[in-house]
C-alpha cells in the first residue's frame, strides 16, 4: 500500500496531469473540481483499500470517481449512502458501465442509519469521504463514525474545508484526537483572523481536507469504549492486548457481556472492572490478562435465538512523561473452555 502523505508528490507527476484531464468535466455531475475528483481517484490508487465509504451520493459522481479507481485496482467496493436519493441514485448508476457497477452498493440511508449498518457488519474502511449534510453537528457525528471505521493508517476526506460546518468539526476532532494528524497544513495553519478563508484545504485546488488514522490503536485517559461487538462465546475469561510501543502506566478496564433471547425478552448482563499495571519496554510485546473470575451469561436451554455481545471500554492512565497507550489492535477476548 502507498503512503499517503505521498499524494502530495503523486498530485506533481505527469501521470496526475493525465488523470486531471481525464476527470474534467467527468462525471458530469459531479459538484467537485477536477484536482478533487482526480486526487479521490489517485488516493484509491495508492491505497488499494477493500472498501471505501462516502457520505453523499447525489448523482453518484464521486461514486463514479471510486468505482472507476477501484475496477483499476481490481478489486473492492464502495458504499455510498444518501437518503434523498433512492430513485436517482440507483437510476444513475444503472446507466454506468456494468463493470463498474460491480464496485458500487448504493444505500438509501442517512449517515446515521448507514454507519450503524456498517457497524453492525463489522466493515472496515481504508478510505472514507464525508460529504452529506455540511452542518457542524452532522460533520463531526460522520467524521467520528469515520474514525471508528476507518482502518489503520487510513484516510477521511472531509470535502468542504472552506465552509464552517466541516472545517470546525475536523479542528475538533484532531484536537480530541492528537494520535491522528491532517495531510497538509489547513487546520494548523487557521488563522483566527481570516475565520473565513475560502481558500484553505490540505491539497491545492481541492476543498479537502485529509485526515489521517494513526497506525495502531492510541489509548489516552479517555474513557475509550467502542461499543458493543458480537460474540460466539457466553463465557469469557481475559483479554490479550497487542502492545506497539514500549510504555508504562496504569489501563483501567470495564468489561461488559451481555446475552439476548426470546426476542430480547431475556436480558442479561455481567459487567467485571479492573486494573493492569504494564511496564513494557520492548516494542511489539504481547500481554494476557486473566481475569480472576469467568465472566458468563447462561441463557435458559428452551431459547434457540441467543445473541451474545462484549463491550469494553479502557482508559490509560500514563506515568507522567509517557506516551499513550499504543495497541494493534482492539483487545482480544479468550475463553479457556469454548462451550
Ligand atoms: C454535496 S452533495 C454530494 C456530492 C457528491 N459527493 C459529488 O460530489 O458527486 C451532498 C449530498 O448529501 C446528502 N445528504 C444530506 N444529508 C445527509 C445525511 N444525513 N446522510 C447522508 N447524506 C446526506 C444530500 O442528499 C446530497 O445529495
Amino acid at each position: 500500500m502507498g503512503e499517503p502523505k505521498d499524494i502530495a508528490q503523486v498530485m506533481a507527476t505527469p501521470v496526475y496531469a493525465e488523470v486531471v484531464r481525464y476527470f474534467s468535466n467527468y462525471p458530469g455531475r459531479s459538484l467537485m473540481s477536477d484536482h478533487s475528483r482526480a486526487v479521490l481517484y489517485s488516493l484509491v490508487r495508492l491505497l488499494r483499500p477493500n472498501l471505501v465509504a462516502e457520505i453523499g451520493t447525489l448523482y453518484a459522481g464521486t461514486t463514479e470517481v471510486f468505482a472507476r479507481a477501484l475496477w483499476q485496482n481490481g478489486e473492492g467496493v464502495v458504499h455510498s449512502a444518501d437518503p434523498y436519493g433512492a430513485e436517482r441514485c440507483s437510476a444513475v448508476i444503472a446507466q454506468w458501465p456494468a463493470e463498474l457497477q460491480r464496485h458500487v452498493q448504493y444505500h438509501a440511508k442517512s449517515s446515521m442509519d448507514f454507519f450503524s449498518r456498517m457497524v453492525l457488519e463489522s466493515k472496515k474502511f481504508g478510505l472514507l469521504l464525508i460529504d452529506g449534510n455540511h452542518d457542524y453537528e452532522y460533520a463531526l457525528f460522520d467524521l467520528q463514525m469515520a474514525a471508528r471505521l476507518v482502518t489503520p493508517g487510513g484516510i477521511v476526506v472531509m470535502d468542504n474545508a472552506e465552509q464552517t460546518g466541516p472545517f470546525r468539526a475536523s479542528r475538533v476532532f484532531l484536537d480530541a484526537n492528537p494520535a491522528w494528524r491532517e495531510i497538509g497544513s489547513a487546520i494548523a495553519d487557521y488563522d483566527p483572523l481570516k475565520p473565513f478563508n475560502r481558500a484553505r484545504a490540505s491539497l491545492p485546488d481541492t476543498s479537502f481536507l485529509l485526515l489521517q488514522a494513526p497506525a495502531s490503536l492510541s489509548i489516552g485517559a479517555g474513557p475509550h469504549s467502542w461499543g458493543q461487538d458480537w460474540i460466539t462465546v457466553p463465557k469469557v475469561d481475559g483479554l490479550h492486548f497487542d502492545i506497539v510501543t514500549p510504555c508504562r502506566g496504569t489501563l483501567f478496564y470495564q468489561v461488559q457481556l451481555r446475552g439476548f433471547a426470546n426476542g430480547n425478552r431475556w436480558i442479561s448482563e455481567d459487567r467485571l472492572e479492573g486494573q493492569l499495571r504494564l511496564d513494557v519496554e520492548q516494542a511489539g510485546k504481547q500481554t494476557e490478562l486473566r481475569f480472576d473470575r469467568t465472566m458468563m451469561v447462561t441463557a435458559p436451554t428452551e431459547y434457540q435465538d441467543t445473541l451474545f455481545t462484549l463491550e469494553l471500554d479502557l482508559s490509560w492512565q500514563a506515568d507522567p512523561g509517557t506516551p499513550p497507550l499504543a495497541l494493534a489492535r482492539l483487545p482480544v477476548h479468550w475463553a479457556v473452555d469454548k462451550r
